[in-house]
């Protein structure tokens, strides 16, 4: 009798500790049906970002060689996350583990945060393809929602991203040319490049 109320007790206090671990282990309190929308809206455009830019630079790719290709990234990137960014009345851009355009490419102290949470994440055998975060955060300007999704280095960004084996001869020379100060070299298939970065202004 005594050992079964003890079983008892020990279950509840298990099952007790679960849900609290859960509790604290899910992004924040703010687990709403209006933040999960958003999450939801943010994950769609991130994937639309990804898709036309992916299909801007296979395009180029293959009509006209990595040299034509530069240009038109360094135009198509920052416009595709302008006319997001307008579309939906949010911050939509691309951040880089390592960066190549210092004003549109640096993470900023929280986007650092998480590049290096993903990371953590990937060494743990998540892959990057499916890997996003989400926080509600809280600043002098108001409450917004942070979302970010993981891009991985694949083998056609080598091209421009790989070590100088791996770049062609112009293309380095348009590169160092157009990016004096480029870092966003020496990346092997299947590390952290970087992510897409939304920010959600949340009415008050
Ligand atoms: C044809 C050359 C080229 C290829 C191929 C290429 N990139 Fe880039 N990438 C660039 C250029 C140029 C920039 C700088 C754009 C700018 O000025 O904003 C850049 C910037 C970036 C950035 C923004 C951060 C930064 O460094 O400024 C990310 C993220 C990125 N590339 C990811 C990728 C990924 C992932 C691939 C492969 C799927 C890839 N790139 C393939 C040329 C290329």
């Amino acid at each position: 009798m005594n050992t079964i109320i003890l079983r008892q007790t020990l279950t509840t206090a298990l099952l007790g500790l679960t849900t609290v671990t859960m509790l604290h282990a899910a992004p924040a309190s703010d687990e709403t049906a209006d933040i999960q929308a958003r999450v939801a809206a943010a994950r769609q455009t991130t994937g639309e970002f990804l898709h036309q830019l992916g299909g801007t630079m296979k395009k180029e790719m293959q009509a006209g060689g990595p040299v034509a290709a530069l240009t038109v990234c360094q135009d198509a990137a920052p416009r595709i996350a302008n006319r997001l960014s307008l579309e939906k009345g949010w911050k939509v851009t691309r951040v880089g583990t390592r960066v190549r355009n210092p004003m549109l490419g640096t993470p900023d102290a929280w986007e650092q945060k998480v590049l290096k949470a993903f990371e953590e994440r990937a060494s743990k055998g998540e892959k990057y393809r499916d890997m996003v975060y989400y926080e509600v955060v809280d600043e002098p300007a108001g409450k917004s929602l942070r979302f970010m999704k993981a891009i991985g280095v694949a083998p056609q960004c080598l091209a421009c991203h790989g070590n100088s084996g791996q770049i062609a001869g112009p293309v380095r020379a348009r590169l160092e040319a157009l990016y004096p100060h480029d870092r966003a070299v020496g990346y092997k298939v299947g590390d952290l490049r970087g992510a897409v970065s939304i920010k959600q202004p949340l009415e008050d």
